[in-house]
């Protein structure tokens, strides 16, 4: 940032809109393979929260792509600067007192900490939709798996590019132990406990 950028203090404050709504908000980072099942568990989850009192909003992976990070591709550079991006985004919705989802494949473990820096750990909830390569690969909802094993497309996560699994994550999602309305059952009752504590 340029030395004579001087940042404005507004006079509604985080804290107002935190009063207004009666709730503080938190980024709930959805991370896992591509077809983990991170967009079906968020929207559903969304729903719930959605129902309960909350403002909402979810980020996801292919539809900021087609719009604001239309310039990225899937390099490692590009991979991170969508994550910069998104972790920036998500900063601004929660200061405007939104409840955040995001579905990104985002398979870096450092990018995953810089999104914890950026909005702050207190407020940050990784939630890890464990769904192994194999299955992934064999739903290959996109028909993208069967493309990158042809290098049709290059770079392709679980193929010719790493996924770092979370070490910690604050919720883990088995998503073949159970089913859907189990896997939600358990993120619902996770993410509630998180934000009452
Ligand atoms: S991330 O790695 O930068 O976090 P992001 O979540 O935005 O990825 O985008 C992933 C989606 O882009 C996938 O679900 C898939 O539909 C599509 N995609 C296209 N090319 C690739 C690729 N090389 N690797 C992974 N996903 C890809």
């Amino acid at each position: 940032m340029s030395e004579y950028v001087i940042p404005h203090k507004h006079e509604i404050t985080h804290g107002d809109r935190v009063r207004r709504n009666g709730y503080r908000p938190y980024l709930i980072w959805f991370t896992g393979l591509s077809g983990s099942g991170k967009s079906t568990l968020a929207s559903a989850l969304e729903s719930k929260l959605f129902q309960d009192k909350f403002h909402t909003y979810i980020l996801d992976g292919d539809n900021i792509r087609a719009g604001l990070n239309t310039d990225l591709d899937f390099t490692e550079s590009s991979r991170k600067e969508n994550i910069r991006r998104i972790s920036e985004v998500s900063s601004l919705f929660l200061d405007a007192g939104i409840m955040v989802l995001t579905a990104f494949i985002s398979p870096f473990e450092e990018d995953r900490e810089q999104a914890k820096e950026i909005v702050g750990k207190d407020r940050f909830i990784e939630v890890f939709v464990d769904t192994p390569l194999e299955i992934c690969e064999q739903r290959d909802v996109k028909g993208l798996y069967r493309k990158a094993r042809e290098g049709k497309i290059p770079n392709f996560t679980g193929i010719d590019s790493p996924f770092e699994e979370p070490v910690f994550p604050d919720i883990h999602i088995k998503t073949t132990a159970q089913s859907i309305e189990q896997s939600l059952a358990a993120l619902y009752s996770a993410v509630l406990k998180k934000i009452d504590s």
